[in-house]
């Protein structure tokens, strides 16, 4: 049997990771600025996220969400501390589509409303109403086509109003951080608008933050930088640093019941075990306080670079802007340096590297980076 044959991918095995640094099978040592696309939160193979996998799976890996599973109500217990959102709701699931997907449903449950608002550029994942939120027509299939998505242009308050005012929203989705679309910061002030017009008009506000959350913009959701509540977060990639969760967090406005949501796989022993082992070890090591750090200081350097069109973002989820005549660099950072890197579309390279990465690596990047420009 083969592959379906979906993903253009690098000719590259790799057999043993570290940290930041991958290894492949001719024992060539990379540093990994792309975090297996923004997957990778506390470094790969880290002793104690090995350690409580190890010690779950020799326990009991999984039985169905039809028992008492204590671990859940940690994993919620930890995650409403450290996102400083403790009277919030955990639904767990297993992707960023999934969550996305749960999200837009429960907010439509919630005021029996239909139309979303979604924006240009944003990438929400692949299934039905991801899919249709997503603006990429490319990737949405005839089945996936619905007229209750309205695409608003980024950062245009007139157009929200009005959206809101011609139309019975349901809900609005937004990345706090645009990653697909090339590592575009949302304002604060688009989001207390998104924020006051959910309120006035009885809509729900939903924070996408597979990409740009948990801890990856120096904050826990990089919509917390505007000073505003979501009445949904959604979140996958960071949150089992390779193992597959993603959750839902909910306001206590929303409330829950029997059969309203569901799933199989959601919220399993291992699965929590590796989410918890995630926030365990970003709460001892101060990750986030760390991809502040660490972001700021390759974002300031980043920009003294005459060659470089223009860098965005926050923390650790950066976009290098290059011209058109610098499009190889990416490939020479992979190839010649050794560095794994994330790019958007046209020309964008992406940094989405663990949340421990450390001055010195950062170092490492900017040293390969400028021989690559000069
Ligand atoms: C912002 C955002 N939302 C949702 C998704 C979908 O996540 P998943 O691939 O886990 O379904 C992604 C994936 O890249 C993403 O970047």
């Amino acid at each position: 049997m083969n592959l379906f044959d979906v993903y253009p991918i690098n000719n590259i095995i790799i057999e043993k990771a570290l940290g930041s640094n991958v290894w492949d099978d001719q024992g060539n040592q990379y540093l990994d600025m792309y975090g297996g696309h923004a997957v990778i939160s506390i470094g790969h193979t880290h002793p104690h996220y090995v350690k409580r996998l190890t010690e779950q799976l020799n326990k009991v890996g999984f039985y169905s969400n039809s028992v008492k599973i204590p671990i859940q109500q940690q994993l919620a217990e930890k995650l409403g501390k450290l996102s400083g959102k403790p009277d919030y709701q955990l639904f767990l699931v297993n992707s960023g589509a999934e969550a996305n997907e749960n999200a837009l449903k429960l907010a439509s449950f919630f005021n029996g409303k239909k139309k979303v608002i979604a924006f240009k550029n944003s990438f929400h994942g692949r299934t039905s109403l991801a899919v249709a939120v997503t603006d990429n027509p490319k990737i949405v299939a005839p089945v996936n086509q619905t007229d209750n998505v309205i695409f608003l242009p980024w950062e245009d308050e007139a157009a929200l109003e009005a959206a809101f005012k011609a139309n019975e929203i349901s809900s609005v989705i937004i990345e706090g951080i645009q990653g697909v679309g090339g590592i575009k910061v949302a304002s604060a002030s688009f989001l207390q608008k998104i924020r006051s017009l959910c309120d006035q008009y009885n809509a729900v506000f939903i924070a996408d933050s597979v990409q740009c959350g948990y801890g990856r913009s120096g904050k826990f959701f990089s919509h917390d930088h505007a000073g505003v509540n979501a009445d949904i977060y959604t979140m996958a990639k960071g949150m089992g640093n390779g193992f597959p969760i993603g959750g839902i967090i909910i306001a206590p406005h929303i409330k829950p019941a029997y059969g309203m949501l569901g799933t199989t796989f959601g919220g399993n022993h291992l699965a929590c075990a590796a989410a918890l082992a995630v926030l365990e070890t970003m709460e001892n090591e101060n990750l986030i306080a760390n991809a502040e750090k660490v972001g700021n200081y390759l974002i300031s350097e980043l920009k003294k670079f005459p060659q470089v069109t223009e860098v965005r973002g926050r923390g650790l989820m950066i976009g290098i802007e290059l011209p058109e005549s610098l499009n190889h660099v990416r490939k020479e950072l992979l190839f010649k340096h050794k560095i794994f890197t994330g790019e958007a579309k046209p020309n964008v390279i992406r940094l989405l590297p663990s949340l421990a990465l450390t001055m010195e690596h950062a170092n490492e990047f900017l040293t390969a980076f400028s021989k690559e420009l000069n």
